[in-house]
């Protein structure tokens, strides 16, 4: 049977990252393969509220296949939590003769997409855009692979001073409540302890394997703190440990929102691409309310309230290697 899709709208919500604008390339290019027609929609649900939509061709997404950021820019909406603003949302979907919407987001932009789907008919598909990696049906999510490069070679930066002085450094990375960037990154710059929310944080045990490399005189300790960890941010957990074990000079440094930006990465940009593409194809096929994700290089849809519901996690064995490498 022929699609009845004529018209597609795309856009990017929630926390930008570096990739988001590769997977927009890709569903314009492969929804003009098509023959459909793309809109995009700025600024996240508030520009579906406020019908801020544009038309994309070809060259409106050329040469962006590299860029961090997102070109159609995106915002953390208030406005769409509420009946009135998903109500509009809708008409004006219907008044741009939207027959299916991709949206480039995370947990709350899925989570946004479910409510929606009992009031607005149109069907949604959903690309796992967030550098958090806490998504459930993707090994990764777009922009995780560059935040960790990133956090890598900052922290390969303040390796060199911390070795020279004979410091120790607290460094927060972000996520939100989830541990894979400062997991993944942790192990990347062989820091001496990775401080997550998914494990409990005791700060007697961090001393102890602070005065084990203490006592063996190693020059630099590294601890990387997830900025959701139980046991607090990277101030209040330095104020914590300070207050028991003064013996090591110590320096904070919180990466923030550097994290976001930069060139995605090989992986990333690959990962948008086929994302992308694979979102026009699954709209054409009769798909909604999926998020798309790759698992074991395999495409994989998965319905959004798993993907929101089920969130991924870290792999402790991972940690217990870290301990082992670490000492
Ligand atoms: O979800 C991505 C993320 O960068 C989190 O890691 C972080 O907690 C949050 O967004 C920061 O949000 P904002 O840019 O709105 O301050």
């Amino acid at each position: 049977m022929k699609s009845q899709i004529k018209t597609i709208a795309i856009f990017t919500s929630g926390g930008d990252s570096p990739g988001m604008n590769a997977a927009i390339r890709a569903v314009v290019r492969t929804a003009l393969h098509h023959n459909i027609k793309v809109m995009g929609i700025m600024h996240g649900y508030d520009g579906m509220i406020k019908g801020d939509f544009i038309p994309l061709d070809a060259s409106s997404v050329g040469g962006i296949i590299h860029r961090g950021g997102t070109i159609l820019k995106t915002a953390r909406s208030q406005g769409f939590m509420t009946a009135e603003g998903r109500s509009e949302a809708a008409a004006q979907l219907k008044k741009h003769k939207i027959d299916a919407v991709v949206a480039i987001g995370g947990d709350g932009t899925f989570k946004g997409a479910l409510v929606f789907s009992s009031e607005c008919k149109i069907p949604f598909v959903g690309l796992p855009g967030t550098i958090d990696n806490y998504l459930a049906g993707t090994d990764f999510t777009i922009g995780f692979d560059t935040a960790v490069n990133t956090v890598i070679e900052a922290v390969d930066k303040i390796r060199d001073t911390a070795e020279s002085h004979d410091r120790l450094f607290f460094v927060e990375v972000m996520g939100r409540d989830a541990g894979l960037i400062a997991l993944n990154s942790g192990i990347g710059v062989g820091a001496e302890e990775i401080l997550i929310p998914e494990t409990k944080t005791y700060i007697d045990d961090l001393i102890k394997q602070l005065q084990k490399g203490w006592k063996r005189k190693k020059a630099s300790h590294i601890i990387i703190v997830a900025e959701g960890d139980d046991a607090g941010g990277a101030y209040a957990i330095a104020e914590k440990v300070k207050a028991k074990f003064n013996k090591i000079d110590t320096r904070i440094a919180v990466l923030g929102h550097l994290q976001r930006g930069g060139n995605p990465t090989a992986n990333d940009r690959l990962l948008s691409t086929r994302l992308g593409y694979e979102a026009v194809e699954a709209l054409l096929k009769g798909k909604k309310n999926v998020m798309l994700g790759i698992v074991n290089n395999k495409v994989v849809l998965t319905p959004f309230k798993n993907a929101v519901k089920f969130h991924a996690q870290p792999d402790k064995a991972l940690l217990k290697m870290l301990k082992i490498l670490s000492e």
